[in-house]
C-alpha cells in the first residue's frame, strides 16, 4: 500500500517507522514536510521516499494518506485529500477550532472517503479493559471518574501556536476516554486554567495547567486535570469509581508519582518520560488499524463524527473558562441530529 505521510515532526517521524515496518506498506512510504530538509532526512533513514512538496501527496498515485502535520494544517489537509477520493489517518485534533473541524467534515462526507482519527488511547490496553470493566457491569453504577495527562515538559515554543490550546491539544485525549469508556456523553462543563509557569505559555496565549468539572447524561460526575510541567514524569491515569467497586489506568510500575506512606509503593525507578514510550504500542495499533480499514477489512474505529464530539468538548471548556461559567454543550454548534 501507497501511503503518503504529511509532517515529518515528533509524531510523523514514529508513525513513518511504525509504517515503515508493517508488511502492507514497507518501502512504498512517502514522506513529506513543509520543511523539505526534514522529510528528507527521515525518508533517508528509513529507507522511505522524500517528496518535495505535499503536492506529489496528491499527484503520485497514493492510497492512503496519514496526516501528522501542525494541528493548524489538518482541516485544509483532510478537505484536500478527501478531494481525492484518498482515506485519510489523521493526528488529533481534526482542526484548531469549530468552524474549521466542521468544515473538514463536510469535505469527508460529500467525498464519502474514510477519516480514521488518532486517538491512540482506544487501543491502549489499560484503557481498554478500563471500557471492559464499566461496559460488564463490574463497577456498579459509575458515580466519579478522575482523568489527568500531565507532560513532563512543555513542548517546543513554536509548537504551542499551532496546536489550538491546551484543552483542544491535550485534555481532547480524555475527554475521547471519557465517551468512549463510558458510553455516555458529556452535558455540562465548568473549567478553568492558569497560566502562571513557564513565560512561553502566556506568551502564546495558552495555559500550562487546566481543569474541569465534566457533567455526563446519566448523572456520573468527571473532573479532568492537565499540565504542561509534571517534573516527575509524563502521568497519564483515569480513575473510574462505581458503587461496587474501583479501577485505575496508568497505575504501574512507572507511575511517576511518590507515596507519602511507610508502607506505600516504591517510587518509580523508570518513570514514564512521554507519550512516545507511554502509547508506543497504540500508536504502532492505531496505523495497523487503519491499514486494516482501508484494505476494507474492519470498521473505522474513530471517525470524525467521534472527534468531532470530543472537540466539541474542549470548545465548551474553552467558552467556560473564558465566561467562568458552567457551560451546556448544547451551547457548542454541531450536535449530531
Ligand atoms: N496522538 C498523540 O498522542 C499525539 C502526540 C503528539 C502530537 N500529536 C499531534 O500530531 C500533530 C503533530 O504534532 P508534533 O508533536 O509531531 O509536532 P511537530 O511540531 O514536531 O511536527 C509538525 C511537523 O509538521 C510540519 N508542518 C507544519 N505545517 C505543515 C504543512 N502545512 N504541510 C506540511 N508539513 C507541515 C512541520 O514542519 C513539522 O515538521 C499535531 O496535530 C498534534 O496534535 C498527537
Amino acid at each position: 500500500m501507497r501511503i503518503g505521510l504529511i509532517g515529518a515532526g515528533r509524531i510523523g517521524t514514529f508513525h513513518a517507522a511504525t509504517l515503515s515496518r508493517h508488511r502492507e506498506v514497507g518501502g512504498s512510504l512517502i514522506v513529506t514536510d513543509a520543511d523539505t530538509a526534514r522529510a528528507h532526512r527521515l525518508a533517508d533513514r528509513l529507507g522511505a521516499t522524500a517528496a518535495p512538496s505535499v503536492n506529489e501527496i496528491f499527484t503520485w498515485g497514493v492510497d492512503a494518506v496519514v496526516i501528522t502535520a501542525a494541528t493548524s494544517a489538518h482541516g485544509e489537509l483532510i478537505g484536500r485529500a478527501a478531494r481525492s477520493g484518498l482515506p485519510v489517518f489523521c493526528e488529533k485534533p481534526i482542526a484548531v477550532d469549530l468552524p474549521g473541524t466542521l468544515a473538514a467534515l463536510a469535505e469527508v462526507d460529500a467525498a464519502g472517503t474514510i477519516l480514521q482519527l488518532g486517538f491512540q488511547r482506544r487501543f491502549d490496553v489499560g484503557y481498554t479493559a478500563a471500557r471492559e470493566a464499566v461496559r460488564s457491569g463490574r463497577l456498579g453504577r459509575l458515580h466519579t471518574v478522575r482523568a489527568m495527562t500531565s507532560d513532563q515538559a512543555p513542548p517546543p515554543v513554536d509548537y504551542l501556536p499551532l496546536s489550538g490550546g491546551l484543552y483542544r491539544d491535550c485534555l481532547v485525549h480524555d475527554f475521547d476516554m471519557l465517551r468512549w469508556i463510558t458510553g455516555h456523553e458529556i452535558v455540562e462543563v465548568y473549567a478553568t486554567g492558569a497560566d502562571a509557569g513557564p513565560a512561553m505559555f502566556r506568551e502564546a496565549g495558552d495555559i500550562d495547567t487546566a481543569a474541569a468539572v465534566l457533567t455526563l447524561d446519566d448523572g456520573t460526575l468527571a473532573t479532568t486535570t492537565a499540565t504542561r510541567v509534571n517534573g516527575a514524569g509524563y502521568d497519564v491515569r483515569m480513575e473510574l469509581a462505581g458503587e461496587l467497586d474501583q479501577i485505575a489506568v496508568g497505575l504501574d510500575d512507572r507511575t511517576p508519582i511518590a507515596s507519602t506512606e511507610p508502607a506505600g509503593p516504591p517510587p518509580a525507578d523508570k518513570p514514564w518520560m512521554g507519550f512516545l514510550e507511554r502509547f508506543g504500542p497504540a500508536y504502532e495499533a492505531e496505523l495497523a488499524a487503519f491499514v486494516e480499514v482501508v484494505l476494507g477489512e474492519r470498521a473505522n474505529p474513530c471517525d470524525g463524527r467521534e472527534a468531532l464530539e470530543a472537540l466539541r468538548i474542549a470548545e465548551a471548556c474553552v467558552l467556560s473558562r473564558r465566561e467562568r461559567r458552567p457551560v451546556r454543550l448544547a451551547e457548542i454548534p454541531g450536535a449530531r441530529d
